[in-house]
């Protein structure tokens, strides 16, 4: 009886020890001190002992009762601490370590140059206007001179919404140059105003073409601008956009709805006008198109060509990071390629 009591004791606190949770201390309670736990019955069973034994025994069952009872408590206790400590121990927030880096973005190459080259022409006086990207074969083509048939229709290979023929045909601008005739219907002169925009053309990509891509128009229109007054603007953008050293040639090229046409070239930026392949060995670069607004254009819009004229200019606005960075594909400005984005 004795030995089994002893037996008892040790196991019940080899069990005890191994507990760590509330649950299973209660478990714990019911196994060695509940109503049908060994112990309880050997307390019962106590009267049918002679009764030297019975002192003996009842003594000893008594004692390991009290102390399981007092392991019990303090363990309780213990669980209790734990409980209370543990999470905070867990979720404490050590203000001292270094903050997460949170990524920043950053704007795309053709946001920033498009921002640079509205800037330039903002701090010359010009407004900055958007408009739309689908647009009117009226707006297009026929108000700039380029009737249906006419050839100058092959420069721009279209994307066409609809396919009713005529000024109520609907395609996507093949370039900026329809809001020239929205702003002169907007407002009369004087006009100065700077439109950056996207225009589409129905062409098989490749590194040097898209088929989308940005252009900013610019048109002034006032009594007496002249050919000098577009060449001194266009001058300066060259200026600021390329630095003051690099040269800036003017040459005659065509446009319906410009009269005269000239297309503006700058030094080549690689080889520096001696001749690379960048530049086709010419020693220039193309950048953009311009001229003096047609007087069949203006009148077209109710602005007397005898009274007004005006100067109009459309560039190309991936040109001037690709020539500047040496990017040789025009294609990774919108493939979304982060290797290539994350450079600017
Ligand atoms: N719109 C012409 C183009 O995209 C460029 C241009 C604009 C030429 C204005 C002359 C005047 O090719």
């Amino acid at each position: 009886m004795l030995e089994q009591l002893k037996g008892l004791h040790a196991q019940a606190l080899e069990e005890l020890s191994r507990i760590d949770n509330p649950r299973e201390l209660e478990l714990w309670r019911v196994r060695y001190l509940g109503k049908k736990s060994s112990l309880t019955q050997i307390l019962r069973s106590l009267a049918a002992l002679p009764l030297e034994e019975r002192r003996e025994v009842g003594a000893q069952a008594n004692e390991i009762k009290r102390a399981l009872e007092s392991s019990l408590e303090e363990k309780g206790k213990l669980l209790q601490e734990a409980l209370l400590i543990s999470p905070r121990e867990s979720q404490r927030l050590d203000v001292t370590l270094p903050g997460r880096p949170l990524p920043t973005g950053r704007l795309h190459p053709t946001t920033q140059t498009l921002k640079g080259i509205c800037d330039v022409f903002q701090n010359m006086g010009f407004q900055v206007i958007e408009g739309p990207d689908v647009e009117w074969d009226y707006y297009n083509f026929e108000a700039l001179n380029i009737p249906q048939h006419h050839p100058a229709r092959d420069m721009f290979a279209t994307l066409w919404i609809d396919a009713s023929m005529g000024e109520k045909a609907r395609l996507l601008r093949t370039h900026t140059s329809p809001m020239q005739i929205r702003l002169m219907e907007m407002e009369r002169p004087p006009i100065r105003a700077i439109v950056p925009g996207r225009a589409y053309r129905y062409e098989a990509t490749d590194a040097t073409h898209e088929s989308m891509f940005y252009q900013v128009e610019g048109l002034a229109v006032d009594k007496g601008i002249t050919l000098a007054d577009l060449k001194g603007t266009l001058f300066e953008f060259c200026r600021c956009i390329f630095g003051e050293e690099r040269k800036v040639r003017f040459r005659c090229d065509y446009f319906p709805f410009v009269e005269p046409g000239v297309e503006v070239a700058i030094g080549c930026l690689a080889c520096n006008g001696t001749g690379c392949r960048l530049c086709g060995y010419s020693g220039w670069l193309e950048i953009l198109g311009a001229g003096m607004v047609h007087p069949d254009v203006l009148a077209r819009v109710d602005i007397n060509p005898k009274v007004y004229s005006g100067f109009a200019f459309g560039l190309g606005v991936e040109r001037i990071p690709m020539l500047r960075y040496g990017i040789d594909d025009i294609r990774l400005f919108y493939s979304n390629d982060l290797r290539f984005l994350r450079q600017f």
